[in-house]
């Protein structure tokens, strides 16, 4: 077991923007960070730090907590592992006292995966340094192809001996055991019980996860026999899946970070060759064809795609199609393709890292608008050719999750395919209103073979309506108890902040001549309270201002309706108290409520709203569920649509607004 002395270090060093921050896009908002939450797939940032606290909360999905739990969440690691691995971000020395053998046991057996992974890469690499074979054939073939020392040590390259058991023998030596040599794939043991070594006789590439560790490794051939295949790779392992690994990402990271701008190439030359120019923020897709987990990867370090296509024409119109799926996940993608078959490694030794760099930023191409070019090419004057373009374009744009993003894009392709953008509009509506009722169709399906309790007995399952309902950040609606227990703390604290502030003035920008409480009033003038006493109280307050009135919290707290008189008690006594709840249910610190009156104020408002919006919806995926004739069912649909458009911006508006 770690020792407290250590836990107490790491917690004091470790901070929580610069935890999170390794694994999400974070943007200064007001004095908080806010970015796309890393536990559900969302567009709209609703994940939020506070620095001064130390934690984390996501208000889409509800996780939430310190550094610690961030790590355990996020890299499923069990609390030791992840206090390990904070332990080592900040190069503490972790202290243990003995573990149980049970524990040992479990801890070990991944852990040992990654250590014999770690041993092998570190062997390639002393073998391409430190050995006649090895300098000779694999470092002199890097450096043939002008690759530079310090890009090869950064990228721990490395060689395997063109001998059978190699790796193997060392690695047994050492005392590895080669249970985990094999899982790893490092060895391989044939139909006769020998034992070899998977990589022999090539350059060796380590695959690291993004948070450093070495997980598998691709090895490449250095002879030119088509018999023998150019690269051999790692199996997938317990440590390693190859679906949402990227090649580069963990030496990227922080300048995709930064550049809010991910490279994407395909091979690991490219990825070495780019970095080489001085492009850190470049990763690889390995060749094989990308992932929504690799999509989702990137999308935690940048909304912006920059595709370095490979090879001739008919290679780039064939992975077109494939990118639509970058644009489903709401990312940016644009497109960097390169002269006479050239791809990103030969291009750039060819004209040398200045020229490359400055062709990179000059050679940008929105990838939409590429499409539809590289397509309009092709087809030249043949009208029936043309036409098929026209769909396939919107077909792209029909992905896009962003319909401003989308209007834009229909706007240029109009004037560039030389088409009324009306008739791109219809055409890109008979394809979403397609896509709805086909997706509407699934879900239903799946619901009614997995659904097999009542509705009434559990929250509904996620199905339904327009776009975003598969998108998993329409989380909330799910929970229909926690719902109803938000409403009700939500409508008390529009009760308690009337209470409190009714008689203050407001005076923020654009808003003045005015009290609090007919501010919220006026504000809440649509919302329908729920709570019986709330709702007493908020019909009387309201009367009162009509009349010219503003009542004080006097009199409610002597109000002789007993249960009247005890709320009013409860929420102007306990004004901390509540403050507290809020806190603990919202991790919003009103450190001093009054001193940011307005953010409480409209904190409040909007969360109420936020909360009655949520509720409409609900309801209106009940009806949809639950209504038989398809045409209704569209106009359902299309309504929830809408109402869901109010949702997104109350929620902009309130991450807006709320400051910590
Ligand atoms: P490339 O053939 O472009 O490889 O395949 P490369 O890395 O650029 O190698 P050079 O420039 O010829 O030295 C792109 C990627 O596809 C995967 C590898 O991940 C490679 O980096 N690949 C390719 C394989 O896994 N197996 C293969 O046989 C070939
Ligand atoms: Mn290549």
């Amino acid at each position: 077991m770690i020792n407290r002395e250590t836990i107490d270090k790491i917690m004091d060093t470790a901070r929580i923007e610069e935890v999170v921050g390794d694994f999400v896009h974070l943007k200064k908002r007001g004095t908080s960070l806010i970015g796309n939450c890393p536990f559900h797939g969302e567009k709209t940032p609703s994940f939020h730090v506070s620095v001064t606290k130390g934690i984390y909360k996501c208000f889409g999905c509800g996780k939430g907590g310190d550094s610690v739990r961030f790590i355990m969440d996020h890299e499923k690691y069990s609390y030791p592992e992840a206090l390990k691995f904070l332990a080592n971000k900040y190069n503490i020395e972790v202290e243990e006292t003995e573990l149980s053998p049970q524990d040992a046991e479990a801890q070990s057996a991944k852990e040992s995966l990654y250590v014999v992974s770690q041993y092998a890469s570190a062997f390639f690499v002393k073998q391409l340094w430190d050995t006649d074979e090895g300098r000779g054939i694999g470092l002199s073939y890097f450096k043939e192809r002008g690759f530079r020392e310090d890009i090869l040590k950064k990228f721990e390259v490395g060689y395997s001996p063109d001998v059978w058991d190699a790796l193997t023998q060392s690695a047994t030596n050492a005392g590895h055991k080669l249970e985990f040599l094999e899982a790893t794939g490092l060895s391989i043991k044939n139909d006769n019980g020998k034992i070899y070594d998977r990589f022999r006789g090539r350059v060796m590439f380590p695959i690291h996860n993004f948070t450093g560790r070495i997980i598998g490794f691709g090895g490449r051939t250095l002879k030119t026999d088509k018999n023998v295949p150019k690269y051999v790779n790692s199996p997938e392992s317990e440590i390693y899946h190859k679906s949402n690994v990227l090649y580069g990402l963990f030496h990227a990271k922080k300048a995709i970070r930064d550049l809010d701008n991910c490279y994407l190439a395909e091979g690991y030359a490219d990825v070495l060759s780019v970095h080489q120019a001085g492009i850190e923020n470049v990763v690889a897709s390995s060749g094989t064809s990308l992932t929504v987990e690799q999509i989702k990867l990137i999308g935690r370090f940048t909304q912006n795609i920059t595709i370095l296509f490979d090879g001739d024409a008919a290679g780039i119109k064939a992975s077109l199609r494939g990118l639509d799926m970058i644009l489903e996940e709401g990312l940016n993608v644009k497109i960097v393709s390169f002269p006479d078959g050239h791809d990103p490694d030969s291009y750039m030794h060819h004209v040398g890292a200045g020229a490359f760099k400055t062709y990179l930023e000059q050679n940008r191409k929105d990838f939409i608008l590429y499409k539809a070019n590289v397509l309009l090419k092709d087809a030249g004057n043949d009208p029936i050719k043309r036409a098929g373009i026209i769909r396939d374009i919107v077909e792209s744009i029909a992905k896009i999750p962003d319909q401003i993003k989308a209007s834009v894009f229909i706007r240029e392709c109009s004037s560039l395919l030389e088409i009324d953008e009306h008739i791109l509009l219809g055409e890109l509506n008979k394809m979403r209103s397609a896509k709805l009722k086909k997706n509407f169709d699934n879900n239903q399906r799946a619901n009614q073979s997995a659904n097999t309790k009542p509705y009434s007995s559990g929250p509904p399952e996620p199905l339904g309506p327009p776009d975003d309902l598969w998108d998993d950040s329409a989380g909330p609606m799910g929970y229909v108890q926690e719902t109803v227990e938000e409403e009700e703390f939500q409508e008390k604290e529009i009760v308690r902040l009337l209470l409190a502030y009714g008689h203050e003035f407001v005076n923020w920008d654009k808003i003045d001549d005015m009290y609090i409480g007919p501010f919220i009033m006026q504000n809440l003038a649509d919302v329908e309270f729920d709570d019986p006493l709330c709702k007493q109280i908020i019909n009387y307050y309201k009367t009162e201002i009509d009349n010219g009135r503003l009542p004080t919290s006097n009199h409610f707290v002597k109000h002789e309706d007993r249960a009247i008189a005890d709320l009013a008690i409860t929420l102007s006594t306990s004004e901390h108290a509540l403050s507290e709840n809020w806190l603990n249910k919202h991790l919003i610190y009103v450190k001093d409520e009054s001193m940011n009156l307005k953010a409480t104020i409209l904190g409040g408002i909007f969360h109420l709203k936020k909360r009655k919006v949520e509720k409409i919806l609900m309801n209106l995926l009940k009806e949809i569920k639950e209504e038989k004739n398809e045409d209704n069912q569209m106009i359902l649909m299309q309504r929830y649509g809408v109402i869901k458009g109010v949702e997104r911006e109350i929620s902009k508006f309130l991450g807006s607004v709320i400051v910590k």
